[in-house]
């Protein structure tokens, strides 16, 4: 593998007694899109929101283009370049859909007008562009998704962790979710998915893993985990 620009080592992340991540390990290489499929309670969440320091590791390291991760906020890391769209999408419900845009866009580094940076967005999301002044809150599951992606459109991170971007939403807007991360990786951005819709999410994969109990249990291409439904049968059957 070319060098990684993201490094799980035997990460340990527990929730009082209990051990949601036991010693696991990936990593990613710049430029890849990898995910992680794995079942309820597998993990995947927890992985995703340790990688970006919402929650203590016990033991074992992240490293984030060679660098490790220990002591950096989420948002310090954001702004190196690893961001998080997170389950429940990240946006904050409070302020309206142009002050979320606007707070990615005070993110973004060189000097584009709001109106600018906002043009891709609206030619994807024209819903977006109608709503500028609703509260985010108030919008729908697929428009708050939307909404979510656009923060990354406006400000592309280096690695994107994306935690069930499809899920509660309707058939066309999953495939307009994955048009968006293949739109993302063909300008270069790495990312690392976690889905339950495995077969689009392995569509779109150069890698995957099978997480299961809080450790990595099969690794292979997308195309080839595809290719052998048994397997995903037998590590996504049960947690
Ligand atoms: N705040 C918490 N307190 C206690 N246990 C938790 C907490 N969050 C998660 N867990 C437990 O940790 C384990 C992993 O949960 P996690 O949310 O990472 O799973 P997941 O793979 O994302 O599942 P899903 O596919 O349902 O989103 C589960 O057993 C879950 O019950
Ligand atoms: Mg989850």
């Amino acid at each position: 593998m070319p060098e990684p620009i993201l490094e799980i080592d035997a990460l340990e992340v527990s929730y009082g007694p209990i051990r949601a991540l036991r010693g696991c390990s990936l990593a990613v290489a710049a430029g890849e899109t990898v995910v992680v499929v794995g079942a309820n309670g597998a993990g995947k969440t927890t992985l995703l929101r340790a990688i970006s320091n919402v929650l203590p590791h016990a033991a074992g390291e992240v490293r984030f283009a060679g660098q490790p991760t220990r002591g950096q906020r989420a948002d310090q890391l954001a702004r190196a370049g690893l961001l998080q769209v997170p389950e429940g999408r990240g946006i904050i419900a409070r302020l309206s859909v142009a002050e979320n845009l606007q707070l990615a866009w005070a993110m973004r580094p060189g000097n584009s007008t709001f109106a600018q940076a906002c043009l891709p967005v609206f030619e994807r999301f024209p819903r977006l562009q109608e709503r500028l002044n609703q509260r985010a809150g108030s919008m729908s599951g697929g428009e708050q998704q939307m909404l979510a992606l656009a923060r990354a459109i406006i400000c592309p991170p280096r690695v994107l962790l994306v935690d069930e971007p499809s899920l509660g939403l309707s058939p066309v807007m999953v495939s307009e979710v994955f048009s968006v991360l293949r739109a993302f990786r063909a300008a270069g951005v790495t990312i690392l998915l976690v889905e339950q819709n495995v077969r689009q999410a392995l569509g779109i994969a150069d890698r995957a893993y099978v997480l299961r109990q809080g450790s990595i249990v099969a690794e292979g291409s997308g195309s080839s985990m595809l290719a052998d439904p048994a397997m995903l049968r037998y590590y996504l059957g049960s947690t």
